[in-house]
């Protein structure tokens, strides 16, 4: 779509928007907000030289940001145009030495299933960026979990596009009311780490605009990212950043997003007027001279070339002006303009904390939970009266808990917990990212200890098997905790729980044997996993309980205690499939020398794959066990007038416990649609005491079950409507419904009327 088109189709919208107004005043005052906004925007593109618009849409180089951070893209002050400090933020603040707070990763975030607590997530890290004196933050990302072995699942959001786009947006609602431009990344496809700046991810369209853009284009409609990123790797045969369709015919066509498209770091862009004219607006990281070697030894594009592009035709003027005014208008509404940035004080940590613990909480997703031979009740949680000693075993738990590495890493306060067991190893392809992992010193040892004064809490540190198990065979319980280090750049070569041989930087011997030859001993057996994605457990039929604490960030230790003891009722549910084997993945190997990735199983991913091939996995989507139990029943289900669905149940807590379940709402799509056998349409988190019901009523968007044609469209016929506790829950409840087929255009909005940019809370 071209630029006057694309215009004309916001004019259209503006113009439908006065339409309503009449009506709504909230909608009126948003509408006059934005005239106003595009006006002020227009004046200050007025009154830029050629110079000064050229300034705006590159950065100054790698390390250029004056206050540490990724990214830098210095302002004009005679202007009020700020200076733009970029920062990584996927997991709180990537900056040394500044104490921010590192949070369980968005991985973690995305099990939790919790809007309001991904909106807190928004909010603390957009007040930590402000706090440095950042005004924008870099991430998470929501590239979807096609290939569990991607190094960087940790960042991301699962493998379905409704959890990671709501989850995403909502994140992004509480960044952006702290006056930060968010940033959404990495846009698109971008779902290995192999090859990453070469591979191509060779996708048929409704695949695309259905799975791995549906999560991007919900979070345009529906928080209206400032910025976002395009990718390293190619699509359909177009690098990301030069990719004409996704950029300006969809995210900026079709979706009609209002901010600007930033490169991802290194060579994402390969020409000036192909990234230019394809939508990219800003290049970063940038440099001052385009024809000196920038990062990696790279060229950079958008500095003295894009301006001898613009003077010689290749990028119009027009162009150039269509990118500043972007970044112009996300300043603007972001209430940045005349704003310089700066540090205004000192990260406040014990409010991190608090928020690192809730989020932690709520993430951790207990998988499986049996009584230990003559035991009546399943082994967790730990009822301290009954038990004299426990055995807590390998991990580092002494000292600490395990992060990801990469971009996505933050920094410990205080130093890492534990000594690398390579020191300065780095990824063997940039020669960038480091495979040590940061150990936050967060005990669950510590924790552990602190629950049962009196009694005796022995550590081995799992080096020696043997005795391990001799310990455990001694002790009422043992605890071993199991971790997996992941980074951004490498691709894990399976997933299986690495050892001293695959990971010699973060681990001393072979955890798999560890677990199983205490297990074979030990009266009751835990597992605690502290990881990036998901794990294999040949071991699984020999413990009692396991339970996925994924990255788990600063207070890791004590929210993991929380729910060993019942503190806390685990309510995390899978935000990816767990496989029995690598062998029933989709793609059987990533690999290493073919370029083209052809996503060959089309829509079948995730738990679509699963459901579809009926290969049964380790753990499904949306699994997660709760120390009560919860029942569900009355399910009814409606089309409304508007098209949306409404959908009805009773949730009971059945249990003797005070727990939350995630109820999910599942759709099967009519079978002549050729769409996998269900698709996430909804969810419900709900706290409930014991004994409790309540009715549960959602109104569920009719964009959630559209199915791309050339445009999107209601599939005519009978679905079927599904609720339960995960993707498989064997109880789940389902009824009929008729749908009338409609088209919904070639964007789907939820919102109906504003798109909400900077929401207020
Ligand atoms: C990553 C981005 C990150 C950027 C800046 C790149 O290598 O892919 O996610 O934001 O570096 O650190």
């Amino acid at each position: 779509m071209s630029y006057t088109s694309n215009m004309r189709r916001l004019f259209m919208h503006v113009g439908i928007l006065a339409a309503i107004s009449q009506t709504l005043p909230g909608v009126a005052a948003a509408q006059s907000r934005h005239q106003n906004s595009e006006q002020r925007v227009d004046a200050l593109l007025a009154r830029m030289s050629l110079d000064e618009k050229i300034q705006l849409v590159h950065g100054g180089g790698m390390g250029s940001s004056p206050i540490g951070g990724g990214g830098y893209i210095k302002g004009i002050p005679r202007l009020g145009i700020p200076d733009i400090n970029y920062v990584d933020s996927d997991a709180g603040i990537n900056v040394q030495g500044k104490h921010a707070t590192p949070l369980p990763s968005p991985l973690a975030l995305a099990a939790s299933w919790d809007v309001n607590i991904a909106r807190d997530y928004g909010v603390l890290v957009a007040h930590e960026l402000k706090t440095l004196g950042f005004n924008s933050g870099l991430g998470n990302g929501i590239n979807l979990a096609r290939e569990p072995r991607n190094g960087r699942t940790f960042e991301y959001m699962g493998e379905d596009p409704i959890l990671a786009g709501i989850l995403f947006a909502a994140r992004t609602q509480g960044a952006q009311s702290q006056n930060i431009l968010t940033v959404m990344k990495h846009f698109a496809a971008n779902d290995q780490e192999t090859n990453r700046f070469t591979s191509d991810s060779i996708i048929d369209e409704r695949t695309l605009r259905e799975l791995y853009l549906r999560g991007f284009e919900l979070a345009v409609d529906k928080a209206n990212p400032a910025v976002v990123m395009c990718a390293y790797n190619l699509v359909n045969g177009e690098k990301s950043c030069e990719n004409r369709h996704l950029l300006t015919d969809i995210l900026k066509g079709d979706w009609g997003f209002q901010g600007y498209v930033q490169s991802d770091w290194i060579a994402a862009i390969t020409n000036t007027r192909r990234a230019a004219n394809a939508g990219t607006d800003e290049e970063e990281p940038g440099s001052a001279d385009d024809s000196l070697p920038g990062p990696a030894g790279l060229h950079t594009f958008f500095n003295q070339r894009l301006k001898e592009a613009v003077r010689n035709g290749q990028v119009s003027e027009a162009r150039l002006d269509d990118m500043v005014r972007r970044k112009l208008r996300s300043l603007d509404r972001a209430g940045l303009i005349n704003i310089p940035t700066s540090p205004v004080g000192k990260i406040d940590t014990a409010a991190g904390d608090i928020l690192a613990r809730r989020v932690e909480q709520n993430a951790i997703v207990l998988l499986k939970n049996d009584p230990s031979g003559a035991d009546s009740h399943p082994t967790l949680p730990l009822v301290p009266s009954s038990m004299q000693t426990v055995v807590v075993i390998g991990g580092h738990a002494d000292a600490g808990v395990i992060s990801g590495g990469g971009s996505a890493g933050v920094p410990a306060r205080d130093g890492n917990a534990v000594t690398c067991g390579t020191p300065g190893a780095v990824d063997p392809f940039i020669h960038q990212f480091s495979l040590c992992a940061t150990w936050y010193k967060s005990s669950p040892l510590e924790a552990i200890r602190a629950r049962l004064p009196g009694k005796t809490v022995r550590y081995l540190d799992g080096k020696d098997a043997a005795a391990a198990a001799l310990a455990a065979a001694q002790a009422n319980v043992a605890i071993i905790f199991a971790t997996q280090f992941t980074t951004e750049q490498v691709d894990l070569p399976r997933l299986s729980l690495p050892d001293d041989k695959s990971d010699p930087a973060n681990q001393s011997y072979d955890q798999n044997n560890l677990i199983s030859t205490v297990a074979a001993r030990a009266r009751r057996t835990i597992v605690v996993l502290e990881q990036g994605t998901a794990v294999t457990m040949p071991w699984l039929n020999h413990v009692q309980s396991v339970l996925v604490a994924w990255y788990p960030g600063v207070q890791g230790g004590p929210a993991i205690a929380d729910v060993l003891f019942g503190e806390v009722n685990p309510s995390g549910k899978l935000p990816l499939s767990f496989p029995k084997r690598e062998d029933d993945l989709p793609q059987k190997t990533i690999p290493t020398t073919a370029l083209r990735i052809p996503y060959t199983e089309g829509l079948k991913m995730g738990y679509r794959w699963y459901d579809s091939q009926k290969i049964e996995p380790l753990f499904p989507f949306g699994y997660g066990l709760s120390y009560t139990h919860f029942s569900y029943s009355g399910l009814q289900a409606k089309r409304l007038q508007s098209g949306d669905v409404s959908v009805q149940f009773r949730l009971t807590n059945d249990g003797d416990r005070r727990g939350k379940e995630t109820a999910q709402v599942y759709s099967a799509l009519p079978a002549n649609t050729g769409e996998p056998p269900r698709r996430l349409v909804a969810w419900e988190k709900v706290d409930l005491a014991p004994t409790e019901a309540r009715e549960i009523t959602l109104t569920i968007p009719a964009a959630r079950f559209a199915v791309w044609a050339g445009r999107w469209q209601i599939p005519g016929g009978t679905a079927h409507i599904e609720v339960g506790g995960s993707s498989r829950d064997p109880h789940m409840l389902e009824v009929p419904l008729r749908f009338m087929s409609a088209n919904l255009g070639v964007a789907l909005h939820e919102n109906g009327d504003e798109q909400c940019f900077g929401c207020r809370l």
